[in-house]
Formats: structure tokens, C-alpha cells, sequence
């Protein structure tokens, strides 16, 4: 069996890491790796594919720094012609950046079966470009992994018959128990910050709804300025959010922060559990606060993840006034929640694997 598996976001990295790993070495199975090159800096992709040992891609398509539709066109195009050359048994596309909706797309138009790894997420908010991403990726494929009883339940109130639907668990929890113990063994990033356990605030900053409002830009960082002055707040910084703060003039206000450049996933890992408090809009970051016990702040209206609101280790923050997030953040210190089993058993790309492996074999 042929799998083309789509990936071009840093999400996506962390993501098909595990399930790589897991095609790999299962036999009968064979892998194209094709990176759209959505995410090209290195610190936003090579560096996941040296420490996390992914296969180099078989294909980069080098397409990245456009506009949605700018993207997703040239994307779909160019995966449609791989998929005439390599013609894959199925595609396996990852979340809902616009590299999944090209991938998905591209296959089905062409009756090449797609799977969909983390299905069923929703926010029910139809201005993220996630939201359509993953609305469109789901009614679009055959194969639907859903990390999440929330997940299962939103896509059959869609309407997607069950047989399409499996629930495996979360692939990030896989990859959080893989990585820990190379995460302690590698990375120093705590010494070379200078940072002492539980003694800082972890803080990441990238969704369009945040960078791209001068307003609520304004808000978080002005927020995150006053609880430096008590607590250092270290935050990597993506490259949107750096061009977003220059372009609004929010440079120097920024600089109360500790910024660096984005890391890798193995220093990522211990400055999230080393944490004392998470302060983030990224879905995977909500998540792996809670694999490492660390309480969150998120700083959006809702979240996919609504399990871990229920939980009681997130906290949602609307980043609408600075003197409210500046109050989560400082109750949220010291929070922790239930340990519940919420995200499987760490064995989701073997399940991911075991059910390609038996499905139906595509009719000609
Ligand atoms: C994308 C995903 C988002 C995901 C995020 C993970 C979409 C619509 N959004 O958002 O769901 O949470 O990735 O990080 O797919 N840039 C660089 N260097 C890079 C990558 C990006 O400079 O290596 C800059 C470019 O100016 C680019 C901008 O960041 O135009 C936005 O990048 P893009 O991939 O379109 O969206 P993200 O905001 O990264
Ligand atoms: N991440 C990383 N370095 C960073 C910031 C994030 O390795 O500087 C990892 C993080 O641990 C998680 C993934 O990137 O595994 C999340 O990506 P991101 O926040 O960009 O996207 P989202 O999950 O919001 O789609």
C-alpha cells in the first residue's frame, strides 16, 4: 500500500513525525513525504525534520508566503500533478492549514481516497481559515481520525456516516511521549535562557485573529508587558507575529517581553513543562500544556479544544482589553485541573496505520 502523506505547516512536522515513523516500519506500506513549503524559514521546518528524524520530503513544492488563495491554488495544482505520477493507494493529509484543504482537494477530484488526520475539530467560527480548512477537508475525505469523543460528535452532527469515522486518539500525545525523554536529553534551552523552572511564563502568539487586529495585538502584548515586569514572559516568536508587530508599530511596546526566534519542538517541550503558567492562541500549544501539567491561558474567544476548559487547566482569555487578560494571567498561576485520560493512549498513528491497512482497497 501507497500512502502520499501532505504536510507544510509546523503543526504538521510534529504530526506526521509520528505517523511517519509508524508507516515506516510497517511492512507492506511504502511513503511519499510531500512538503507543500508553506512553512520554509528553517527554524519553522528544517529543524523539525533534523531533531524529529523525518524523512527527507520526496517532494517540496516551495510554496509559501502567499495569500490564501494564492497558496491553496498553486498547492492544488502542483500536488494534482504528483499524485498522477506517484498514483498513491491513499492520501493522508494533517489539522487545517491550507496545505490540507490543497491536499485533500487535489486527491479527491481525482478519486484518490484521503484520510484525515485530526478530524472533527470545529470552533464554530467561520472567520478562521482553519475553520473552512477543516469543514471542507472532512465532507472532503474518506477516512476520517478523530482525536476526540467532541470530534466524533461534531462530525456526525454533520452528518458523516460512522464507517467514516474512527476515533484514535491524539497523534501530538504520541509525539509528546516519544520525544520526552530526548527533549531532557538534548536540549539546554532552560540554561542558555538563563530560565529557572516554574519560574517563568511560556507565551506564543500567531493566529490571524490576533496579528492581524493592530487592536488585539495591542492588547496581548501590553498585557504580557505587565506581568514581565514580575515574571519573566518568554515568548518564541513566529515570523507573522514579527512582521505584524513592525508593521503596527508595536515593536518597542513588545520588548517587555522576552522574544526569541521560534524554536525546535525538543526546546519547545522544555520550556513548555517547565513552565509556570501558558499563555498562547495555538491549538497544538493548549494541548501540550495539559500533557505536561501546565496550566493555560488561551487568548482567543473559543476552542476547539473544549475539553480542556472542562478540565480545568485552560482558561479562555478574549484578547479585547489588556486589564483582563492581565487578570487571567496572574489567577491563573498556580491552576491545575483534572488528570483525565482526554486524548488517547499515545498509540494513535498505530491505530491511524491499522485502520488504512484494512480498509476497503480502492475500486478502479
Ligand atoms: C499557518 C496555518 C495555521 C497554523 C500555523 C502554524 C493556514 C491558513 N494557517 O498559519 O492554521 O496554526 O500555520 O504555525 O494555513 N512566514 C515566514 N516564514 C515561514 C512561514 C511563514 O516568514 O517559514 C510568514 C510569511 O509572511 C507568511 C506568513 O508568515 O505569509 C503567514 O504564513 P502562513 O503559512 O500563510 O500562515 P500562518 O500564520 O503561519
Ligand atoms: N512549536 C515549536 N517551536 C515554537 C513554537 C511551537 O516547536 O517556537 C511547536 C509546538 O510545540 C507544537 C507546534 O509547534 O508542537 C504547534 O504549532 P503552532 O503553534 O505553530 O500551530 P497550531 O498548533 O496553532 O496550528
Amino acid at each position: 500500500m501507497k500512502i502520499l502523506s501532505v504536510v507544510g505547516a509546523r503543526p504538521q512536522f510534529v504530526k506526521a513525525a509520528v505517523v511517519s515513523r509508524t508507516l515506516r516500519s510497517t511492512s507492506g506500506v511504502s511513503e511519499v513525504l510531500l512538503h507543500t513549503g508553506q512553512h520554509y524559514d528553517a527554524n519553522m521546518s528544517q529543524v523539525f525534520f533534523d531533531e524529529l528524524h523525518i524523512p527527507r520530503p520526496d517532494y517540496n513544492l516551495g510554496i509559501g508566503g502567499g495569500s490564501h488563495a494564492q497558496n491553496t491554488g498553486r498547492m492544488l495544482e502542483a500536488i494534482e500533478a504528483v499524485l498522477f505520477d506517484e498514483k498513491p493507494d491513499w492520501v493522508l493529509v494533517y489539522g487545517d492549514t491550507d496545505s490540507t484543504l490543497a491536499g485533500a482537494l487535489a486527491a479527491v477530484k481525482i478519486h484518490v481516497p484521503v484520510a484525515h488526520v485530526e478530524a472533527g475539530l470545529r470552533s464554530f467560527n467561520r472567520r478562521m481559515p482553519e475553520e473552512i480548512n477543516r469543514v471542507l477537508t472532512d465532507h472532503a475525505a474518506d477516512l476520517l481520525f478523530a482525536p476526540t469523543e467532541t470530534a466524533v460528535a461534531n462530525l456526525r452532527r454533520e452528518g458523516v456516516p460512522d464507517e467514516r469515522i474512527a476515533l484514535v486518539g491524539d497523534v501530538m500525545y504520541d509525539a509528546a511521549l516519544f520525544y520526552a525523554s530526548m527533549a531532557e536529553e538534548r536540549s539546554s534551552i532552560l540554561e542558555t535562557l538563563g530560565l529557572n523552572p516554574r519560574e517563568y511564563i511560556l507565551a506564543t502568539v500567531h493566529r490571524a485573529e490576533n496579528t492581524d487586529s493592530p487592536a488585539r495585538l495591542k492588547a496581548i502584548f501590553t498585557a504580557l508587558s505587565q506581568v514581565a515586569e514580575t515574571m519573566p514572559v518568554v515568548l518564541p516568536l513566529h515570523p507573522r507575529t514579527r512582521k505584524a508587530l513592525a508593521a503596527n508599530n508595536l515593536w518597542e511596546l513588545a520588548q517587555g517581553v522576552r522574544l526569541i526566534d521560534p524554536v525546535g519542538y525538543l526546546d519547545m517541550v522544555m520550556l513548555e513543562k517547565n513552565a509556570a503558567l501558558i499563555v498562547t492562541d495555538s491549538g497544538g500549544v493548549q494541548k501540550e500544556a495539559f500533557f505536561h501539567q501546565v496550566p493555560c491561558v488561551t487568548l482567543r474567544t473559543e476552542t476547539e479544544w473544549v475539553e480542556l476548559v472542562g478540565a480545568g487547566w485552560n482558561v479562555l482569555a478574549p484578547p479585547f482589553s489588556h486589564e483582563e487578560v492581565y487578570k487571567k494571567i496572574l489567577e491563573s498561576v498556580g491552576r491545575s485541573g483534572l488528570d483525565l485520560p482526554l486524548y488517547g493512549d499515545g498509540r494513535a498513528a498505530q491505530k491511524i496505520v491499522a485502520r488504512l491497512l484494512s480498509a476497503p482497497a480502492r475500486p478502479d
